[in-house]
């Protein structure tokens, strides 16, 4: 079976790297079709992935678009449907895996009779979409997926209060490799020494830099924490919220904590530098559809603590597994960073029990296989 994975991103956010880790699996019998040139097109062309470029023109809906907009946007979608039915017809399944590529990908199944898979990363609620996005969103996957994905019980509940088909609807969590996470202590020891943490508790964030990702969270957090405390921010504005990061370093600066907290920017040594952290924090606002960076913490065998919300209460156990503190909460994630400070041991054994379970639930393998199962199912009807 030979799959059309649609993408509308050229930026690597977490449902990027969850279809490349897929596409990798598939990828003598897939081609990975994206609606922008950048990091995302280099990855995949770097793992020898099929991948091609389907436009560079901007694609003009947005996460808050009214119902004119939308529709004048659908005009301008033309050309670029047009091309991937053509591609498509060389596919057994179009996979979209982004909300833009299910519109695309929709109206391509139409006029080319192939099935489409929906990858829904997202959850609809108005937390993160406008009514007029969620309405298009779910009109057009109750009417063209054969098969929605949900990357988490929080975004199918969202999925199907919002309109979604219940029977459509399947949830199948991101999958890791165990490999890409194992980290050496000469490794671990050398970064913390060439970032100059030794002596310091490191709480590490891996995020794109966003409103809603909560870094002004743990900032806050910071000013109730004793000193050996720093925080590492690692990632981006990915998606051009440079406001943000302007606030972000007034805060640091109002708050008398430039010495406390260090931004890394986009980084590809993920595994490595959560290694060198002491504890990951996650630190949403709004609920997180899934959350792979919890997962990672685990597989690295870090303590994490995470907003309890979203898909966020599903990958964790508190006080088994790890921590969850109320979303929006500095005082309640002060507190866990301070008891992880003063409990190392208790942390570490924490940090271990994620560890084991993390890795057979989440093994990239099995849950590889699960979606070409699913896959074979769709093709077949
Ligand atoms: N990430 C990365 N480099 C960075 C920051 C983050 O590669 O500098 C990765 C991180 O390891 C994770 C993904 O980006 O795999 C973010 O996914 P997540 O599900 O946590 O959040 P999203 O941004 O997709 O909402
Ligand atoms: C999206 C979500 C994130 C999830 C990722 C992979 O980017 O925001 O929560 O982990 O997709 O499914």
């Amino acid at each position: 079976m030979s799959i059309l994975f649609l993408d509308q991103s050229g930026e690597l956010g977490g449902a990027e790297l969850c279809l490349v880790d897929l596409a990798n699996s598939l990828k003598d019998r897939c081609l990975v079709g994206l609606f922008a040139d950048g990091a995302h097109y280099r990855l995949l062309q770097q793992m020898g992935i099929p991948a091609q470029v389907l436009t560079t023109k901007a694609l003009p809906v947005s996460k808050e678009s009214g119902v004119l907009q939308g529709l004048g946007s659908l005009r301008q979608l033309i050309p670029l449907v047009v091309t991937v039915a053509n591609l498509s017809r060389q596919h057994q399944v179009i996979y979209a895996n982004t909300q833009k590529a299910l519109v695309v990908g929709g109206l391509a199944s139409m006029i080319s009779q192939r099935p489409l898979v929906f990858h829904l990363h997202d959850i609809l609620s108005a937390d993160h979409f406008s009514a007029t996005n969620r309405r298009i969103a779910i009109m057009l996957a109750n009417h063209f997926a054969a098969l929605v994905i949900a990357n988490s019980e929080a975004s199918r509940d969202a999925f199907i209060q919002a309109g979604g088909k219940p029977d459509r609807v399947q949830v199948v969590y991101n999958g890791f490799d165990p490999q890409r996470y194992q980290v050496s202590t000469l490794e671990t020891q050398q970064l913390r020494q060439q970032l100059g943490l030794s002596g310091q508790f490191v709480v590490g964030h891996f995020s794109r830099l966003s409103p809603w990702k909560g870094q002004h969270i743990l900032i806050e957090a910071l000013t109730h924490c004793p000193n050996p405390v720093t925080v590492l921010l690692v990632g981006s504005a990915l998606f051009g919220e440079n406001a943000y990061v302007k606030q972000l370093h007034q805060q640091i600066a109002q708050l008398g904590l430039m010495n406390r907290v260090r931004f890394l920017g986009f980084r590809t040594d993920v595994p490595q530098l959560m290694s060198a952290c002491d504890l990951i924090a996650h630190t949403s606002t709004a609920p997180e559809p899934f959350g792979r960076v919890i997962i990672e913490a685990m597989l690295v065998g870090r303590p994490v603590v995470a907003a309890a919300a979203g898909g966020a209460v599903e990958l964790l156990v508190p006080g088994e597994t790890g921590w969850l503190t109320p979303p929006a909460d500095p005082q309640e994630l002060a507190a866990v960073i301070q008891y992880c400070f003063e409990h190392p041991d208790r942390t570490a054994k924490i940090a271990q029990q994620a560890h084991h379970i993390a890795r057979e639930r989440f093994d990239l393998k099995a849950i590889n296989h699960r979606i070409d199962q699913l896959l074979e199912q769709v093709v077949t009807i």
